[in-house]
């Protein structure tokens, strides 16, 4: 195979290709599931009816002319990829950002290796005795991505393809309110889905699941605090969302780590990521509805700027 060719027939740059031709090699790829089953597969994966429309009108079938041989290659090679590092909870891009307007055959192609994968994470999951209803409530996390990457009109989708990875890897569980990813450092670190307030009681019931979860499924794995890295972190939302807001209970949790810009983490841009859904409107033209949507365009129109934070507290 050519790197550059296939780059340049992807419109990706080489170097991307030619990591995922390092890091798949020859190891094993998964099959997609039948097109017959795909239709309950994606609705127990809570993908909305306009998603699952479009994720079946580009599904890659054999002798399809909408999925070309390079696009085969990589659909294959990124789930030989993803699966590789099974029960890996680091960051793991699948592969590069597809230029998605050329069809949904690009538009889904991770979509397509998340749906391969189911199998083999629920293989994953079963090993560890993980109860079906959280396997079922994490993998469909799916749809909500989905979703919001329609909203966003796409440009979620280069984080969200790196995001679906800790799922079909056997890294990150759903318990209620909050996602749990395993991790190093001896610290499961907190995520926060777009599903409704944030309520203390709905925390502290997710922080509860995790404590006995954990050290049934993952009893080689020692873990003495709960992490988060989030813009929900920044202490300057304090200056303008009232002392009983879901956000600042949340916040008082927490120990912070001292302040670090992150490479590659804007605070800015995550905060509109969140809290508007899109990262390229001009402020004069986004919604002002909520005290945290006034709070965001009045501190950047001062002239400051979000930080995206990390704190931790025992578990
Ligand atoms: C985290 C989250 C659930 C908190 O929402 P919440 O429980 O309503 O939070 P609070 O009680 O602190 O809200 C205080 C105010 O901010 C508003 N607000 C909170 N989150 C908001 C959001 N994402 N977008 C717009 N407004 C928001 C609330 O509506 C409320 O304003 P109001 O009194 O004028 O109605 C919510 O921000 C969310 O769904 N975020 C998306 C997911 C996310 O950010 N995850 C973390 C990724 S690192």
């Amino acid at each position: 195979m050519d790197v550059d060719d296939v780059a340049g027939r992807l419109g990706v740059p080489a170097e991307e290709v030619d990591r995922v031709h390092r890091l798949a090699g020859d190891r094993p790829s998964a099959p997609l599931p039948d097109r017959a089953d795909a239709p309950a597969l994606l609705a127990r994966l809570a993908v909305r009816p306009d998603d699952a429309a479009e994720i079946l009108a580009g599904w890659p079938e054999p002798g399809s002319p909408l999925s070309t041989p390079e696009l085969r290659w990589l659909l294959d090679r990124s789930i030989a990829l993803v699966r590789a590092d099974l029960g890996g909870h680091a960051w793991l891009p699948p592969g590069p950002a597809l230029p998605r307007e050329r069809g949904p055959a690009w538009r889904h192609l991770y979509t397509y290796a998340y749906l391969a994968l189911v199998d083999v994470v629920r293989a994953y999951h079963s090993d560890h005795g993980v109860p079906d209803d959280v396997s079922w409530a994490t993998l469909a996390d799916l749809g909500n991505n989905l979703a919001v990457d329609r909203r966003m009109n796409g440009e979620g989708w280069p984080v969200m393809q790196c995001w679906l990875t800790l799922h079909a890897r056997g890294g990150l569980y759903e318990l209620g309110r909050l996602q749990h990813q395993r991790g190093d450092a001896e610290a499961i670190d907190l995520h926060i889905p777009d599903a409704g307030p944030l309520t203390s009681e709905a925390v502290d019931a997710s922080l509860d699941r995790a404590r006995a979860f954990f050290p049934r499924h993952f009893p080689g794995e020692r873990y003495t605090a709960f992490s988060c890295g989030s813009w929900l972190l920044d202490p300057q939302l304090r200056e303008y969302l009232p002392e009983d807001s879901n956000i600042v209970r949340f916040q008082r949790r927490f120990t912070l780590e001292p302040y670090q810009e992150q490479p590659g983490l804007d605070g800015d841009v995550e905060v509109l990521r969140f809290v508007f859904r899109t990262l390229d409107t001009p402020l004069d033209r986004l919604p002002r509805r909520t005290v945290l949507q006034r709070a965001v365009i009045d501190h950047l129109r001062a002239g400051r700027h979000w930080q995206w934070h990390r704190g931790r507290f025992p578990m």
